[in-house]
């Protein structure tokens, strides 16, 4: 085995699913997260001049492969003819100044595009009207606090269908509570740096009712690629429902009585809140209303008995790296604290 083969078995074995476990299996069925697909104004802007940037760059890519293929078969070497070269126009004022002149306009137009599509969807503010909520990058999950409704909840941003004759917008406030993470949904808006220390915002219109994915999109760690977001954007009195359950405190349901013991008496309350009892940790995603998201572990698993189970069991065996470790309970047990996330309506 040459130091080559040695070297990839080593990067193997390191990358090699543990023995009894198998990779997650993807949570649902590829979605739409295409930039040429664009579900709000602010996306569509985005698109528009990618377009326009494409465009540009096939007619110049057009142009300079048929100039390309031109000089090739019209000056190619001849067998009857002697070796000739072409006119020589080194130093010809009129080609040197054409060639500087119009890839300058280009990168002018194209700097001017980008910068009005920036300006235009980036430091309009948002009407005053709009719904703030504020999102907090972690590894590797995302925490949405709604300010004005008082809720928490975590990776699945769920917001109201904007009406076109009074349009409410949505506006993100973005921080990081660690490293640099970067928030983008490419269907409803730009993608955006979130920093620890340093609030950026960005803002959409949802005119269109559904379920946007996104990602985190800047490199933040051993689970980056575990870091998606789900946007569902619902009409109002949906949303308003929404509301009203999720400022509810958590639901406390007999057949949860013995895992609620388990649960508080473990290290789960220092990082996890469930409203309404000692838990208040915020180091983890609030499970006060766990059951309303259809995902877990940042959209890694979907939101299900056995992966719950698998989850509690050994996160590290899922989400290798991740901040949650196994708490050493008894199968029984965990089927127990399992049975009491599942009251968590
Ligand atoms: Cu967070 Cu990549």
């Amino acid at each position: 085995m040459g130091p080559t083969r040695a070297a990839i078995r080593v990067i193997e074995s390191a990358m090699a699913v543990p023995a009894g476990s198998s990779p997650p299996a993807p949570v649902c069925p590829p979605q739409n997260t295409s930039i040429f697909s664009p579900a709000t104004e602010q996306a569509a802007r985005i698109t528009e001049v990618t377009w326009l940037v494409i465009g540009i760059c096939l007619l110049i890519f057009v142009v300079v492969e048929a100039l390309l293929v031109y000089a090739i078969i019209r000056y190619r070497r001849r067998r009857d003819a002697g070796p000739h070269d072409p006119p020589q126009v080194y130093g010809s004022g009129p080609i040197e100044l054409a060639w500087t002149v119009v890839p300058i306009l280009i990168v002018v137009v194209l700097g001017l595009v980008a910068t009005r599509g920036v300006f235009s969807i980036d430091t309009e503010h948002p009407p005053p009207h709009a719904l703030p909520v504020s999102v907090i990058a972690h590894q590797w999950w995302w925490e949405f606090r709604y300010p004005d409704q008082g809720i928490v909840t975590a990776n699945e941003l769920v917001v109201p269908l904007s009406d076109p004759d009074e349009p409410r917008p949505i506006a993100l406030s973005l921080q990081s509570a660690d490293v640099v993470h970067s928030f983008w949904v490419p269907r409803l808006a730009g993608k955006k740096d979130v920093f620890p220390h340093r609030i950026n915002t960005i803002w959409f219109d949802p005119t269109t009712a559904g379920v946007y994915h996104g990602q985190c999109s800047e490199y933040c760690g051993r689970q980056h690629a575990h870091m998606l977001i789900l946007v569902r954007v619902l009409p109002k009195p949906e949303w308003e429902q929404w509301v009203r359950a999720q400022q509810a405190p958590a639901a406390e349901v007999p057949s949860g009585a013995a895992g609620r013991e388990i649960f508080l008496s473990t290290a789960c309350v220092k990082c996890h809140t469930v409203r309404g009892t000692p838990a208040d940790g915020t180091f983890a995603p609030d499970l006060t209303h766990l059951q309303s998201r259809t995902t877990i572990a940042a959209g890694t698993l979907a939101n299900t008995h056995e992966n719950l189970l698998r989850w509690v069991t050994d996160p590290q065996q899922v989400k290798p790296g991740c901040n949650m470790p196994a708490m050493q309970l008894r199968p029984d047990q965990i089927e127990q604290v399992v049975a009491y996330l599942e009251t968590l309506h």
